[in-house]
């Protein structure tokens, strides 16, 4: 795949997929967005892979929001448009049907905290300075921002960070729930590699139920949740891995999914 702000690799059976604009901090202009979007069209239609990785190029940036010098000069429909196409991205990733885990390897700004938040699971190195600091520049996050940080982090602490802007660190990041790790600089990508070996050893179908139940209920009333949990959960009893799982649990083995 020709690409050229963003580096595509597949090791194994991971995707790697890492933004490549490091003197602009990895910037998200519309080029990135949208070869963003080739990168999880090429995981999504990829046997071989079960598993990303998304990181910034670089020891500085993951991605340090949406590109402001070619936004600054934007009408209110080129902006839409470039949201518009944003947004496409950030629900393919947050619906790509095999784990997504963001390696924050520095700024995580605007567009670039916005981008980590589609992905399933957030590593942050020590490194990492996280923020929507939109208001600075007279507008709001338009890449997802205002509805997933406050499912991720409440309303209050949401409002907070927007409305003031601060720029947290991963210490911070971490306690009030926006990553689920804090590492070394140097052990981030082992530390995401070793998450995803964590849950490659699971029924690969389970996982992916697992995220469309969470996924499909966050957007939903909590009784219709529960409803479709039912049946993401009877359709588990269909499938050849809850046999092995729990043959192997009564056998006393471990299971060979
Ligand atoms: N867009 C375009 N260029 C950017 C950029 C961005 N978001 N962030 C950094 N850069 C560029 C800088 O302009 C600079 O370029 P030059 O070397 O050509 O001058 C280069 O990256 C290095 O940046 P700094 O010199 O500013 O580095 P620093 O260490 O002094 O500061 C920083 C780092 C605090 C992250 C600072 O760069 C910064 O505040 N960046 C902007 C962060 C921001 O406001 N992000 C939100 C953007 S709006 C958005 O994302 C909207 C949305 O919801 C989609």
């Amino acid at each position: 795949m020709e690409l050229s702000n963003v580096k595509y690799e597949v090791k194994g059976t991971t995707a790697y997929v890492t933004v490549n604009r490091p003197k602009a901090l990895n910037a998200l202009n519309i080029d990135v967005i949208a070869e963003l979007k080739r990168a999880f069209e090429a995981i999504e239609s990829d046997d071989a892979v079960t598993g990303v990785i998304l990181s910034g190029e670089g020891e500085k940036a993951f991605v340090a929001g949406a590109d402001i010098a070619q936004m600054k000069e934007y009408s209110a429909l080129e902006a839409r448009a470039m949201a518009t196409a944003a947004h496409s991205v950030m629900n393919s990733i947050e619906e790509c049907t095999k784990p997504v885990i963001a390696a924050v390897n520095g700024f995580a700004l605007g567009g670039g905290c916005e981008l980590a938040m589609a992905c399933d699971i957030r590593i942050a190195s020590e490194t990492a300075r996280m923020g929507q600091p939109e208001v600075n520049l007279g507008i709001i996050p338009g890449f997802g921002g205002t509805q997933r940080l406050p499912r991720l982090v409440g309303k209050g602490m949401a409002k907070y960070l927007i409305m003031t802007a601060e720029m947290i660190d991963a210490a911070e990041a971490y306690r009030i729930g926006l990553v689920q790790k804090v590492t070394a600089p140097g052990e981030l990508i082992a530390e995401c590699e070793k998450v995803l070996a964590t849950i490659n050893k699971k029924g690969p179908f389970a996982i992916k139920l697992a995220k469309k139940a969470i996924n499909n209920g966050m957007q939903a009333d909590q009784s219709s949740a529960l409803k479709n949990e039912i049946e993401l959960f009877a359709l588990t009893f269909a499938t050849d891995e809850q046999e092995e799982g729990m043959a192997a649990f009564l056998e006393k083995r471990a299971a060979e999914f």
